[in-house]
């Protein structure tokens, strides 16, 4: 595997880049807008292709990359589920897979610091975010945070794993950079406590300062959607009731971007093909199966994902491709479901 633990000094936060080799996919953790161009370089330079970026939760200290590596990369941006960020790619829920080429890590529901939080198990390593730190736990008296759930992340979830696991945080402002899960339970002062109530007091009793950047960092990290109105502006874009009406109509072909994990939980609108967004340039470019079905039919091609941004990035590639009907639902099937639009399981 390759693995590379990257630091912003200015908010003291950790990023990981995995990938499972060299010339294939990769992920990368809590990424720093600021150190978008360094980790850009690394990319390039270990000769990976970034598909994935995922934020751990809605940060307060730092303005979130996971936008701008989008808009170089036409990468997928992940938060969970509970997340108030307008528009991320695709939403994770405990349980979930976050997959890619060679690597599939557990998603598990951290509550607590935050009520977006999560963290990522591999069989080694543990990304906590800023569920569990060094030697400390990530504060829970804004965003919505729970010194109780915070205790159920922590003694219910995370110190459930094996002693043995690394533990990767999203923070460390002394200078560590990797404990383990059986090192924090003996040695982290915060889990030292005897009930949840000693728990709870200890986190209500901290009186932290609000981080300096949380003002702006906040509501930039509310906005990280990419823009659907260009796409929409130039025509290129149906809104689901629109979308609705041409259901079943023969001239046109709907293809599902999404993930096997996102259509089984969230269900399929009927009769759509399967084309997961990763497989997307290899089949519209001329040869693949879009293109020649494009061409060869004067099919139109309605792309949909889950919230518009895949198909978005997808319905600009088509168009670059030559595909000039390509277009999308915008909004994604959750507009869909909103629209009362059918769908099958
Ligand atoms: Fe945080």
């Amino acid at each position: 595997m390759i693995f590379r633990q990257l630091f912003d000094q200015a908010s003291s936060t950790y990023s990981y880049l995995l990938a499972s080799r060299a010339g294939g996919e990769a992920l990368i953790i809590d990424p720093v807008l600021e150190k978008v161009d360094r980790y850009l370089h690394l990319v390039k330079e270990l000769n990976l292709k970034l598909v994935k970026a995922v934020d751990t939760h809605l940060h307060a200290d730092h303005i979130t990359g996971l936008g701008a590596l989008r808009d170089h990369t036409h990468c997928i941006t992940i938060m969970g589920e509970q997340t108030k960020a307008d528009v991320v790619s695709m939403r994770l829920a405990d349980g979930d897979k976050l997959t890619i080429e060679g690597l599939s890590l557990d998603v598990i529901y951290t509550p607590g610091h935050t009520d977006d939080s999560y963290s990522f198990v591999l069989p080694d390593r543990v990304f906590t975010g800023d569920t569990l730190l060094i030697r400390g736990t990530g504060r829970t008296d804004f965003q919505n945070g729970d010194p109780r759930q915070q205790y159920e992340s922590l003694f219910g979830r995370l110190l459930k794993l094996p002693d043995a696991t690394l533990v990767y945080p999203a923070h460390d402002y002394k200078g560590d950079t990797v404990s383990t899960i059986g090192e924090e339970r003996v040695y982290n002062p915060r889990l030292q406590v005897t009930s949840v109530d000693e728990y709870v007091d200890l986190m209500n009793n901290l009186k932290l300062p609000n981080p300096k950047m949380m003002d702006v960092a906040v509501p930039a990290n509310m906005k990280v959607g990419l823009v659907q109105e260009e796409i929409a502006r130039r025509g290129w874009a149906l809104p689901a009731a629109e979308a609705l009406a041409l259901l079943g109509k023969p001239d046109i072909v709907l293809i599902d971007l999404r993930e096997r994990s996102e259509r089984e939980r969230h269900g399929t609108i009927p009769n759509a093909l399967h084309v997961p967004y990763p497989a997307l340039q290899e089949s519209i470019r001329s040869g693949g199966i879009l293109h020649e079905l494009a061409k060869s039919t004067s099919k139109r091609l309605l792309f949909y994902c889950a919230f518009g941004e895949r198909s978005a990035m997808a319905v600009q590639a088509a168009q670059d491709a030559g595909l000039t009907a390509a277009c999308h639902i915008g909004g994604g099937l959750d507009a869909w479901k909103k629209a009362s639009g059918p769908l099958v399981r």
